[in-house]
């Protein structure tokens, strides 16, 4: 059976499901927007096992657990910086989604809320990141449940057309 797929707007930090994912930078330690709600409300303890894993490439993705979230892990990734669509932006923010959901699959979860990846800080164009999103859950996701959780009725709004599409 295809997954549920469900547009929901407000705080991904706030969602109980098996794994959020994280718009994370390749350090892992943190940052603004999405990254740093996450480790806020996760606690420090996630930021410990972040220092553990030592980094990520960029289109690559990372499993920990959840802390003082309700969601039981988190999937950290990296999507591209937006540098005007020469440098592989489209294929590594696609492997950011292809990452994730590999990784919740092998580790038995049936349910995984993303945020909009890269397009906050890192300026990917909105409308192409999330034909790329909804492309690649279509074409990947085997688990039972996937959010894309919007920060804004106007990104909630790009999505919708996208899955209507
Ligand atoms: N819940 C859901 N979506 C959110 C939340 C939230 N709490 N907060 C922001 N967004 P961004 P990026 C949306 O900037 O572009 C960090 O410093 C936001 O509106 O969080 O991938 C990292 O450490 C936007 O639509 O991530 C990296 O250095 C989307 O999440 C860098 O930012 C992604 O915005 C990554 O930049």
């Amino acid at each position: 059976m295809p997954p549920r797929l469900e547009v929901v707007e407000g705080d991904i930090t706030r969602l109980d499901i098996d794994a959020i994912v994280n718009a994370a930078n390749e350090s892992l330690l943190g940052g603004g927007g999405v990254d740093g709600a996450i480790h806020r409300a996760a606690g420090p303890e996630l930021l410990a096992e972040c220092r553990l894993i030592g980094g990520c490439p960029t289109g690559e993705a990372r499993i920990t657990r959840g802390y003082r979230l309700k969601a039981r892990h988190v999937i950290h990734t990296v999507g591209p910086v937006w540098r005007g669509g020469t440098r592989d932006e489209p294929e590594l923010l696609a492997n950011c989604y292809r990452s994730s959901l590999a990784l919740a699959q092998a580790h038995g979860l049936q349910g995984i809320a993303f945020p909009a990846i890269s397009t906050g800080i890192y300026g990917y164009p909105k409308a192409q990141a999330t034909e790329i999103a909804v492309r690649e859950v279509r074409r990947h996701a085997e688990l039972d449940h996937v959010i894309f959780c919007c920060f804004g009725e106007d990104m909630a709004e790009l999505y919708r057309e996208a899955l209507a599409s």
